[in-house]
Parts: C-alpha cells; sequence; structure tokens
C-alpha cells in the first residue's frame, strides 16, 4: 500500500483524456465521416480562434441504469462543452457528439449545456449550440425531458441579454427544435439539419400525408417557407463563416454597444445612382438591396431571412463604422407590401436590433397591407398589430429614409415619426398619403368622376389633382411628421449624421413586469 506516483497518476489522466476524445468509438465516427459531417470537436476547432477552445467536463457521465446503459458510459456524455473566442472575442460554445447515443441528451448531457448557458450569462458571452441530435435519450425517459425543460428555461432567461446562435448540423426532432427556437438565430446547414416536431411516419400513420424529412424540415424548408430558420448554409464551412459574421455585427451581451467595423468608405460619400435605382413612377419596382448596398460602409449587407417573406429585408450593416440593423420594403417582391410573414420577420429583428443596442435604419416604400381572405384570416391584424409594438417598444435610435410610397397603416407601421422614430428623412418623390393617388382621388373625386362626360379622362385629372396637392413629402413635413426632406444622393451622410446625433439617446418607460406583445 502506498501512494501512487505522479507519474502514474498523470498517465492515468492521459488515458481517460484519450477514452474522452474517442466519444463513440472509431466505427461510429467514421460512419459520421461518411456522410460528409464533422465531428463535434472539429466543428468547434474550425468555428473558433485556432487553439483557444478550453474544454470542460470532458469526464462526465451518465447515471442510467436502463436497458443496459449502465454498461456504456462514455466519458464526456455526447457533448463537448466549454469555452473559446472568435475573432478574439470570447463565447462559450456547446457540440454534440452524435458517435456517443446519436448525441441524444440524457440528464447529464443537458446538465453540461446548462453549464455552458449559465457561464454565458453570468460572464456577459454569447453562447453558440451545435446540434447534432437523436432528441430526447429515451433510456433515460423523463430525466431526459427534465433536462430539456431546464435548457429552455434558460435559453429564455439569456434572451436579450447574450446573442444565442443555434447551428443545425444533423437530426433535431420532437421538442429537441424548441431550445433553437428559443434563441437569436437558427443556422442550418443543407442535407444535413432536419428539424420538425413529428416526424414522416407519425405524418403519415396520422393524417395520412406523404412527405419526406428533407421535404418536411430540411434547411430549404425552414428558410424559405416556415421561417423557423434565419441562415441557410450549402456546407458547415460556409454555415461557420456566417456564424462569424453575424457575431462580428453584435454586442457580446445588452449592457455593451457593438464593436465599430474598420473602413475607409467615406460616410460624406454622395452616390447619384440612387436617383435613377428608385423610379418616381409609384408602379414601377427595383431591388431594395441596390438601395442599401449604396448607403451602408463598403456595400456589406448580411441578410438575416434572405429567403424567407422577401416582400421585406432585414440584415445587418455598418454606417460610419457603426454597426446598425436596416428594415426595408422590397419593392420588387409583392411590391414591398406588408404580410403575415412579413410583419413577424421585421419586428422579430426590430425586437433583436433593440435588445442588443444596435440603432435601426428604415428603408420605406409599401404600399400597404396584402388584402386577402388568407392574410384576413392568418391574423394579419396581430401579426400587423406585433410590428406596431416592436418599432413602439425600441428605444434605441431609430432613423427612417421614406424614399417613394409610405400609404396608410403601412405608413405608420414602418418606422414613422408617430411610433417614436427619432429622424424621419424622405426623398423628393415620396408620397407619404392615407392611400395611393388613384385609390384617393376615386373615392373623394367619386360624385364629380361619375357625372362627368368623359368618367375616365375626369378621373385621370383628379388623379393627377390629388398627386400634384398630396402625393409629395412637404405635407408630412409641414406638419413635422418628416424631419427632413432630402437628395437620394444625400442619404449616407444624413443618416450617418442622424446616427452621430443620436448616439446618446436615453429614453425612459414606465415601469412594468413586461408587455403582452400580440404574437
Ligand atoms: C437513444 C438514440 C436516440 C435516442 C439515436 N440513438 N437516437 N439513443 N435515444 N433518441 C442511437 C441509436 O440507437 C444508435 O445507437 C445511434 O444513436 C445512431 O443512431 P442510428 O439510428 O444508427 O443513426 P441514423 O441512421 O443516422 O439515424 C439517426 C436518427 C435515428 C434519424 C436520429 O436514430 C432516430 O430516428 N432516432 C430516434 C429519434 C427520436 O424519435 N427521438 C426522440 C424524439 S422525441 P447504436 O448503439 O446502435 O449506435 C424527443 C422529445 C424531446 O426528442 C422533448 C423535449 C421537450
Amino acid at each position: 500500500m502506498g501512494f501512487r506516483t505522479i507519474e502514474e497518476l498523470c498517465a492515468e489522466l492521459d488515458v481517460k483524456r484519450k477514452s474522452a476524445l474517442a466519444g463513440g468509438g472509431e466505427e461510429a465516427a467514421e460512419k459520421q465521416k461518411s456522410k460528409g459531417k464533422g465531428s463535434a470537436r472539429e466543428r468547434i476547432a474550425a468555428l473558433l480562434d485556432a487553439g483557444s477552445f478550453v474544454e470542460i467536463d470532458e469526464f462526465v457521465t451518465h447515471r442510467c441504469s436502463n436497458f443496459g446503459l449502465e454498461e456504456r458510459k462514455p466519458l464526456g456524455d455526447g457533448v463537448v462543452t466549454g469555452w473559446g473566442t472568435i475573432g478574439g472575442r470570447k463565447v462559450f460554445i456547446y457540440s454534440q457528439d452524435f458517435t456517443v447515443f446519436g448525441g441524444s441528451l440524457g440528464e447529464k448531457h443537458a446538465d453540461k449545456i446548462c453549464k455552458v448557458i449559465d457561464m454565458a450569462i453570468q460572464n456577459g458571452c454569447p453562447v453558440i449550440g451545435i446540434n447534432d441530435s437523436g432528441g430526447a435519450r429515451i433510456q433515460e425517459g423523463t430525466d431526459s425531458l427534465n433536462g430539456y425543460g431546464k435548457i429552455f428555461r434558460r435559453n429564455t432567461m439569456a434572451s436579450g441579454v447574450i446573442p444565442q446562435f443555434s447551428v443545425i448540423m444533423g437530426p433535431t426532432a420532437g421538442g429537441a427544435v424548441y431550445s433553437p427556437a428559443l434563441t437569436d438565430y437558427i443556422f442550418m446547414v443543407d442535407k444535413e439539419a432536419i428539424m420538425h416536431i413529428t416526424g414522416p411516419e407519425v405524418i403519415r400513420a396520422v393524417t395520412g400525408e406523404l412527405v419526406t424529412s428533407e421535404e418536411l424540415g430540411g434547411a430549404e424548408t425552414h428558410n424559405t417557407i416556415t421561417g423557423d430558420a434565419h441562415f441557410f448554409a450549402k456546407d458547415e464551412a460556409e454555415c461557420f463563416e456566417q456564424v462569424k459574421k453575424v457575431l462580428s455585427y453584435l454586442p457580446l451581451n445588452n449592457l455593451d454597444d457593438a464593436p465599430l467595423k474598420a473602413t475607409n468608405d467615406d460616410p460624406r460619400r454622395a452616390d447619384l445612382a440612387l436617383r435613377e435605382i428608385v423610379p418616381v413612377n409609384p408602379n414601377k419596382s427595383y431591388d431594395v438591396h441596390e438601395v442599401i448596398k449604396r448607403v451602408v460602409d463598403d456595400g456589406e449587407f448580411v441578410e438575416v431571412q434572405a429567403g424567407f417573406a422577401k416582400n421585406i429585408v432585414t440584415g445587418y450593416a455598418s454606417i460610419g463604422s457603426r454597426p446598425i440593423g436596416i428594415v426595408a420594403n422590397n419593392p420588387d417582391v409583392s411590391a414591398g407590401c406588408l404580410d403575415i410573414n412579413a410583419s413577424d420577420k421585421a419586428s422579430r429583428f426590430v425586437r433583436h436590433c433593440d435588445a442588443f443596442n444596435l440603432p435601426i435604419v428604415t428603408f420605406v416604400d409599401v404600399p400597404g397591407y396584402l388584402p386577402g381572405k388568407d392574410q384576413e384570416y392568418g391574423g394579419i391584424i396581430r401579426k400587423g398589430a406585433k410590428l406596431l409594438y416592436a418599432y413602439s417598444e425600441a428605444s434605441v435610435p431609430l432613423i427612417s429614409v421614406i424614399m417613394r410610397k409610405a400609404y396608410g397603416g403601412a405608413y405608420l407601421a414602418m418606422s414613422s415619426k408617430s411610433l417614436g422614430a427619432d429622424v424621419v428623412l424622405a426623398w423628393p418623390q415620396a408620397e407619404i398619403a392615407v392611400m395611393g393617388a388613384e385609390g384617393a382621388a376615386s373615392i373623394v373625386f367619386k360624385k364629380e368622376i361619375e357625372g362627368a362626360d368623359d368618367p375616365s379622362a375626369k378621373r385621370l385629372e383628379k388623379i393627377d389633382e390629388y398627386r400634384e396637392a398630396f402625393a409629395n413629402p412637404y405635407r408630412a413635413a409641414e406638419r413635422g411628421y418628416v424631419d427632413r426632406v432630402i437628395m437620394p444622393e444625400e442619404t449616407r451622410k444624413v443618416v450617418c449624421q442622424a446616427l452621430d446625433a443620436m448616439e446618446s439617446k436615453r429614453e425612459t418607460r414606465p415601469a412594468k413586469k413586461h408587455g403582452v406583445i400580440p404574437h
């Protein structure tokens, strides 16, 4: 009997470390590789700065004694956790290891994830979860469900405090999808990521519908149809680049400001092409991306939810080195109208920017709400209200640029003065009115038009009369609903001046526990 030597003790540690690194073994690792998927640790290494990852809890094991699991206790329990840096900034991370019980989530696996989320909240740093999992670990029963519940609660507590990103690189089934859905962003890798509540077999048994896993919950589906995902990547490498890019526009937590972005782009740069890009004729369309790219620093725009509700565009850019969020109607798609999906997409982005202290610049060219039974039955009233709520609630600097149409309720919803916009700018062709000239003239001059010898000529005359009198920015400017009417080419300079002026904006609000946002 005696003490073992330090060499023996270190050798033992070394063996344990190697065992933890082995995960689910060679065969499972080969299977993962053969599908073109990275391992849990390779993924962390690809995302974080080289050599920055520090792993914790590598010796954690489950304590389940059902269905033979007591004989299989892989070190680490199927998830790799710890911290590191991205671009020199600290992040906390977890990455599920599919080679261990299919990355399924049991009690201790969940505890490891909860620990890094807690650390991220306490230290005010983003948390990134790489998901690749068969869902609840079936052998662990309610312990596994309890684990999910604890993660959901932490995601909710962290919401608006630290950025939370979910990177989906494998299956995510059942209630397991709800942790990602509670985070800021879901990044999905094409042909690898699957998210659904009930899978194709259950759907076939219950409703008789036939659908493939990919159709039901693949990256394409969630980035275009459901809007549940925010970024689509063709492979893992592209996905990690997206994560890094988005992170570079965000502060580490809600008490910080986002880091400035170095640029040589002159903040006073004028761009005469803006006069041509947006046609004066309100019936002609154009791609609002062209406007955004010409106004922001170096033309760099990082779009969020690029494939969903394309009639509104959301994303990050910087102006005068200052990171901002951008919301813009896109006349190229459905004339840039507001509908259910556009309202959902924009309101969530506005709240995200507000939570993380990013000023919001809104480019307005909106004809109104999309008419239709589908829209009314689908809840456009509450969805539209959500956008009103999001802008009204936002206390970050709000700058609006009314480029052309701004009609009715949609004008109000798109960051209007009355909802709290700090600086509202309008271009000379802006039309700020209750509705377009055609509709307005037909109603206001109905009797005159109907009683005319040539009603259609009279109608055109009255439309022109109305347009001349009201379809311009000056009525709104007379009332102070527009702060400045500017030349299109001055937009970058003037927005930059407005952002400078609003830099120290502070607003106090009535004390409350929280509001009740329309959903
Ligand atoms: C325990 C699991 C598991 C799970 C997979 N495995 N899912 N073990 N619990 N949920 C194990 C498999 O038994 C297998 O172990 C290994 O992981 C690899 O799985 P394969 O099936 O060989 O891999 P693959 O063919 O790629 O299929 C992956 C899969 C499939 C599509 C994820 O495994 C699958 O359908 N799993 C079940 C998914 C599921 O129904 N989960 C519960 C969802 S409900 P061996 O030892 O053979 O290598 C849920 C509720 C959450 O999650 C509620 C939260 C509120």
